[in-house]
């Protein structure tokens, strides 16, 4: 089935991994959950040898152990989970890797903007069919938030800082009350969450917008951060789970040297530590340096590759690739990347050598055209 969808939820993308958790799994599990607190972290994290399992299970979200442990046991609790962090440092993915390990479904999800409003989480109206027989629960549409209450599922609001603050206000009410009342109907008109209900919300810290939430609503939730991924180790390997990914779903056979992989890895990695000795904004490149970020880098340089070049990733379209994503803002991005080509790239061309006078080279014709 997953073959048929651009991208498939990751129930459906592990559904196999997901039915032989189920099968194997003893713990107690709160709620309808569909497996219990070690079955779900184990899912995410991958599992080790000394978990004893007679089937290997890949780690998918790459992130302190604690941090995962602390998110699920808010879900069973009576608090909602908020995951801050970030762009691009996998708060969407775990919070899609959570409820389809808990509840078999990810994709009630509500995307918080600033045009949400409170019937996107409550319910609406087909307006024809209360024309033609009036206002009753069969002419009554769900939000997402509400199915998942009925379902006594997991239910996600991504961006919940984008919202504005009645729909926040909406949302306090379903966390405290676990109800949502439906004035214009005379009867059966409280929908009542079932247990295993819970909302995921994410929100990105460089919106500002987490402090501004009421106090009611932050007592509702518990907050998770979740870091951006600096351990090269690890970095190395959330790019790779993905980039292999990519090549499987594009159905491309490329040569990823190794190589290359460093030299993506050790440029982010520099121009973090220049961002982070920055003084002004103008000095810092307006892209967060995420993971996801340098997963992007090299899609779009993997892409470049297939289509355009000799099928083996060249670190001249690396470079091209890099300088074509991070330099948002012209001049002020533009500058901050020649400075990086001249100041780091350059001796380290002439040190290490390797791949580096490639990449030196076509970083300098990159920043050349768009300048
Ligand atoms: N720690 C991680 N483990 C696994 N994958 C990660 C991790 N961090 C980032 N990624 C990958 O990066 C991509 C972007 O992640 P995601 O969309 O979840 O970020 P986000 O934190 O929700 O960002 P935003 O705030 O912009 O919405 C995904 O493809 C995800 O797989
Ligand atoms: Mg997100």
């Amino acid at each position: 089935m997953s073959d048929d969808m651009l991208r498939a939820p990751a129930e459906v993308k592990y559904a196999a991994e997901l039915d032989w958790l189920e099968s194997v799994d003893t713990g107690p599990k709160p709620f309808s959950w569909r497996l219990s607190p070690r079955m779900i972290r184990l899912f995410i994290l991958g599992s080790e040898r000394s978990d004893g399992l007679d089937r290997e299970i890949p780690q998918k979200w790459f992130g302190d152990r604690s941090l995962v442990e602390r998110a699920i046991v808010t879900l069973a609790s009576d608090r909602g989970l908020l995951l801050i962090g970030d762009p691009g440092t996998g708060k969407s993915w775990l919070a899609e890797l959570l409820a389809a390990a808990i509840s078999r479904n990810s994709t009630l999800v509500v995307q918080g903007t600033a045009g949400t409003t409170e019937d996107h989480i409550k319910y609406s109206w087909n307006v024809s069919m209360v024309i033609a027989k009036g206002q009753s629960r069969d002419s009554m549409i769900p939000s997402p938030i509400m199915t998942a209450m009925e379902g006594g599922v997991i239910g996600r609001f991504e961006e919940l800082t984008r919202s504005t603050s009645d729909v926040q206000d909406a949302l306090i009410s379903i966390l405290s009350e676990k109800y949502v009342s439906i004035p214009e109907l005379d009867d059966d008109n409280i929908v009542f969450a079932q247990p295993g209900f819970s909302i995921i919300a994410t929100a990105n810290s460089r919106d500002r917008g987490v402090n501004d939430l009421s106090s009611a609503l932050k007592r509702r939730f518990n907050f998770v951060r979740i870091p951006v991924v600096t351990n090269k180790k690890s970095e190395a390997e959330i790019v790779r789970f993905r980039t292999e990914e990519l090549l499987r779903r594009h159905q491309i056979e490329l040569d990823l040297p190794p190589t290359l992989l460093d030299i993506l890895l050790q440029s982010f990695a520099d121009l973090r530590s220049a961002a982070s000795s920055a003084t002004s904004d103008d000095d810092k490149l307006e892209s967060a340096l995420s993971t996801a970020e340098q997963i992007g880098v090299l899609e779009d340089a993997i892409l470049h590759s297939h289509f355009f070049g000799d099928r083996v990733l060249r670190a001249q379209t690396l470079a091209g690739s890099l300088v074509g994503s991070l330099a948002r803002r012209s001049p002020e991005d533009l500058a901050i990347l020649n400075k990086y080509w001249h100041g780091v790239v350059e001796p380290r061309s002439k040190k290490d050598g390797g791949e580096w006078p490639e990449f030196l080279e076509g970083g300098r014709e990159a920043i050349a055209t768009l300048s």
